[in-house]
């Protein structure tokens, strides 16, 4: 299917949404705070977390004493955040506001399809001297095993259902480029990936991953249900062990 038809991928009814955001949180925290504990979140840094899901770093920003807007295309999952600011924004084309040292946004860009208008909403809202960090995923060794890819062809159709939507598949790496062209400087990036052991609860965010998406795969013809089951179940077999996506942080900063 050649043509995109630009949503969020993953805005579609899936009873277990909140958990797949939560082990994707799991997974991810650690090294996105490290990151931005660096860059310097802490007692009146004035932080803006853009597509912030469960509010999982937002929190953590305010819990360090930070400033803290969180936004969102959908917030009814940003409740109950202590001392976090909430507003609903597209960041394709929505103004989010203006003079922040920090403006964070990990496993968004990916997914728009309209991706300079959203680096280009970003950069606005920075301060001179502010820093934005971009976090996306490049998913070329994601099920790489030590003897080959586990499920190439559930990977390839998960991806390719994604793309549909707008998503792009080396996005870590677009936001390089996409961050020096809206004149960010000092731009600068690095790659971690995770090993994942069957059975543990970092497969179970690919296993969810693959349950969101399966409606959608199967009624495009992409794989059948039995490849999909048996994906499933390989990823709950402990002894199972392969490569997560790469997570690229991107991190530039706004002439002073
Ligand atoms: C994969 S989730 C990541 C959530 C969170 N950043 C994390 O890493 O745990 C992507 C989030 O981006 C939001 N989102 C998608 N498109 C958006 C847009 N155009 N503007 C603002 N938020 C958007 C979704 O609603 C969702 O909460």
């Amino acid at each position: 299917m050649a043509e995109t038809a630009p949503h969020y991928v993953f805005a579609t009814d899936f009873e277990r949404e909140e958990e797949r955001l939560a082990l994707g949180e799991r997974l991810w925290d650690p090294g996105t705070q490290a990151r931005l504990a660096e860059v310097g979140v802490g007692p009146g840094t004035r932080c803006l977390e853009v597509g912030a899901g469960r509010g999982s770093i937002a929190a953590w920003m305010a819990g360090r004493g930070a400033e803290v807007t969180a936004v969102d295309i959908d917030t009814s999952r940003l409740t109950g955040l202590h001392g976090v600011r909430v507003r609903q924004a597209d960041v394709t084309t929505d103004d989010i506001g203006r003079d922040y040292d920090l403006v964070h946004a990990r496993l968004v860009v990916q997914h728009v399809a309209d991706r300079a208008s959203a680096v280009r909403w970003m950069a606005a809202a920075l301060r001179p001297g502010g820093h934005l960090v971009l976090e996306d995923t490049d998913s070329t060794p994601l099920f790489d095993t030590a003897d080959g890819i586990m499920h190439e062809r559930v990977k390839r159709a998960a991806y390719a259902e994604m793309t549909y939507a707008g998503y792009h598949p080396r996005c870590g790496l677009l936001d390089i480029d996409l961050m020096t062209a809206v004149g960010l400087v000092d731009v600068r990036a690095e790659g971690r990936a995770e090993v994942v052991e069957g059975g543990g609860l970092n497969a179970r965010w690919f296993a969810l991953w693959l349950e969101h998406l399966r409606p959608a795969m199967i009624a495009r013809g992409r794989v059948d249900a039995a490849e999909i089951d048996a994906a499933v179940a390989d990823l709950a077999t402990p002894g199972h062990r392969w490569l997560s996506q790469v997570m690229v942080t991107v991190t530039g900063r706004k002439v002073a």
